[in-house]
């Protein structure tokens, strides 16, 4: 997730456990073949095998419109140590769309085979292709046309967010429609949008008869959301992060990120704060604490003061 899933917090949540896999912020192709310093700066951990320091694969997501493009930068991205490239397909900025990126190609399913089959067949057999797509652009009305034409291109899988581009992020999420799409295809549909709990994760589940599910925004909001639901899944007990547990993750992910400038590291701190606030009622308190403050340290006193 662009600007909020970077390499310090995929390493924090993943060590956390609970996840799969995981995918990078989205690099952007357009007509050149970036250098390797571009795949590193957004996927550091190409440089220890593709996988966070707890074992975690992490795809590289690509996102574009030119079809060799989007190849020549897969193929350079696998031979750096990517251990699969997940092509967008739903990133709804106009800037994006205008461009020729993102949810603005589900309008011409010709173009995601196109992309899909060119990528496919350029990076080595093992390497996983998938692809994540919304239901549509302005309607739903080539949700499964766009799904067909990405499974004949030869994607391994594609996750779904379950809304429109129009749709943006409001609620709801129709996950009837990921059934609709998983009946007329062959390969794993993975299902996406409004998933915040366990509760949320099952009747999901039951509703899109997906086996999988892609956690986004409820990953930050609850960082132990995939230990949460493994254990549901598997019958053992568990205690879910309250919030002092949580205000040691934020200052763990400070001691990730305290090396880059100090307004920075006060924006990203006061970020993930604001999300978690909707998941905790200490968090809201917190952030009304530091919304305003510009010293790191007062931040950090702060965090602190939730601390047992
Ligand atoms: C800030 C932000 C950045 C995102 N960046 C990406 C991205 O780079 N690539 C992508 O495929 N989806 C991206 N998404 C969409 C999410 O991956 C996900 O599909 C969407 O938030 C719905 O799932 P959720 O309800 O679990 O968050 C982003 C969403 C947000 C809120």
């Amino acid at each position: 997730m662009e600007g909020v899933l970077d390499h310090p917090m995929r390493e924090l949540l993943c060590e956390l456990g609970g996840f799969d896999y995981c995918v990078t912020e989205f690099v952007r192709v357009t007509s050149q073949l970036l250098p390797n310093r571009v795949f590193h700066r957004l996927c550091p951990e190409l440089r220890q095998g593709g996988k966070t320091l707890s074992g975690t694969p992490v795809i590289v997501q690509l996102l574009g419109g030119n079809a060799d493009m989007l190849a020549a930068n897969a193929v350079r991205a696998c031979n750096l140590g990517a251990p699969g490239i997940d092509l967008n397909f739903g990133c709804p900025a106009k800037t994006v769309n205008r461009h020729d990126g993102g949810a603005a190609l589900l309008k011409n399913p010709e173009r995601l085979y196109k992309i899909v089959s060119e990528v496919r067949k350029s990076v080595p057999t093992q390497i996983p292709v998938t692809a994540k797509m919304r239901l549509g652009y302005e309607d739903k009305s080539l949700a499964v046309e766009n799904a067909c034409a990405i499974e004949a291109g030869g994607a391994a899988h594609i996750t779904v967010h379950a809304r429109t581009k129009v749709e943006g992020y409001a609620p709801p999420a129709h996950w009837q429609w990921l059934n609709t799409i998983r009946q007329q295809v062959s390969l794993p549909i993975i299902a996406n949008g409004e998933v915040w709990n366990v509760s949320d994760y099952k009747q999901c589940r039951e509703v899109s008869q997906c086996t999988d599910v892609m956690v986004g925004r409820g990953a930050i909001r609850t960082p132990d959301i995939g230990l949460q639901i493994n254990s549901a899944n598997q019958n053992t007990p568990y205690s879910p992060l309250q919030w002092s547990g949580i205000c040691y993750l934020i200052l763990d992910f400070y001691q990730r990120i305290e090396h880059i400038p100090t307004r920075f590291a006060c924006s990203r701190l006061k970020q993930w704060v604001g999300l978690l606030s909707n998941g905790y009622p200490e968090g809201k308190d917190l952030f009304s604490r530091i919304k305003r403050l510009k010293d790191v340290q007062l931040i950090l006193i702060e965090i602190n003061r939730y601390i047992k």
